[in-house]
């Protein structure tokens, strides 16, 4: 099947020349918003969920519908998944991606907060976090949303803190390049490159891919 999907439109023609500012501003900031009440809860349900668990943990972040959840659960066997998405109505769709395995759980959740709160909570914790997967996040392509962007937002300091490796997936080169210069004023080196696959692991890409679109994926190491 065809697919229709509008590569990414933009007015910038490279990485945004506030970005080095950005990331430095925000690095030195607290983030001061109080979290949610709903995304309080989902935490709370989360470490219930985990229990006494003592191992690995892969944070699937924006998840939409949490079918790349489903599938990092199967290839990760030793680990705990989590998806996490604000979307009510995109985490209530899961149950179409549910796979027969109990390592993984989707919560309803701004990761905003829920980052703030891993970070939080993991120097006490018995869990670690080894990878943090972040697949196709709203690009925000227009210059003068730059701050919308996570690597050039209040966020930043948490994502950066709470997983010693992050994949980011999209289909804005920009922005992974914008990413990868965020990751690099942070110390956190990291490759690009195309993504090669016949089996998308999000709906997203999937999209993209039969668009005919190039998707990228950004790796720390
Ligand atoms: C472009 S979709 C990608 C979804 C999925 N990863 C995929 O590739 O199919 C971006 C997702 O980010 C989620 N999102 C945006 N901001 C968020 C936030 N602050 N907290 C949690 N999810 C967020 C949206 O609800 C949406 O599902």
């Amino acid at each position: 099947m065809q697919g229709n999907s509008r590569t990414v439109g933009t007015n910038q023609t490279g990485i945004h020349d506030k970005l080095d500012e950005l990331v430095a501003r925000y690095r030195t900031h607290e983030h001061q918003r109080p979290v949610s009440e709903h995304t309080q809860r989902a935490f709370e349900q989360f470490l219930v969920w985990l229990g006494d668990w003592r191992g690995a943990l892969i944070i699937d972040s924006c998840c939409g519908v949490g079918k790349s959840t489903a599938t990092l659960a199967m290839r990760f066997p030793h680990a705990r998944v989590v998806g996490l998405d604000k979307s009510e109505l995109r985490v209530d769709k899961h149950i179409h991606y549910q796979q027969h395995t109990t390592n993984y759980q989707v919560f309803r959740a701004d990761v905003n907060d829920f980052w703030r709160l891993l970070r939080q909570a993991q120097n006490d914790a018995a869990w670690h976090i080894e990878q943090h997967y972040l697949l196709y996040p709203n690009p925000y392509p227009k210059s003068a949303q730059v701050q919308k962007r996570w690597h050039s937002g209040p966020a930043m300091p948490d994502l950066m803190a709470i997983a010693p490796k992050i994949e980011v997936r999209s289909n804005w080169l920009l922005y992974l390049q914008e990413f990868a210069r965020a990751c690099e004023l942070y110390g956190k080196p990291t490759r690009i490159e195309k993504v090669a696959t016949n089996e998308p692991i999000t709906p997203f890409e999937e999209k993209y891919l039969r668009s005919g679109q190039d998707c990228w994926v950004l790796q720390s190491y």
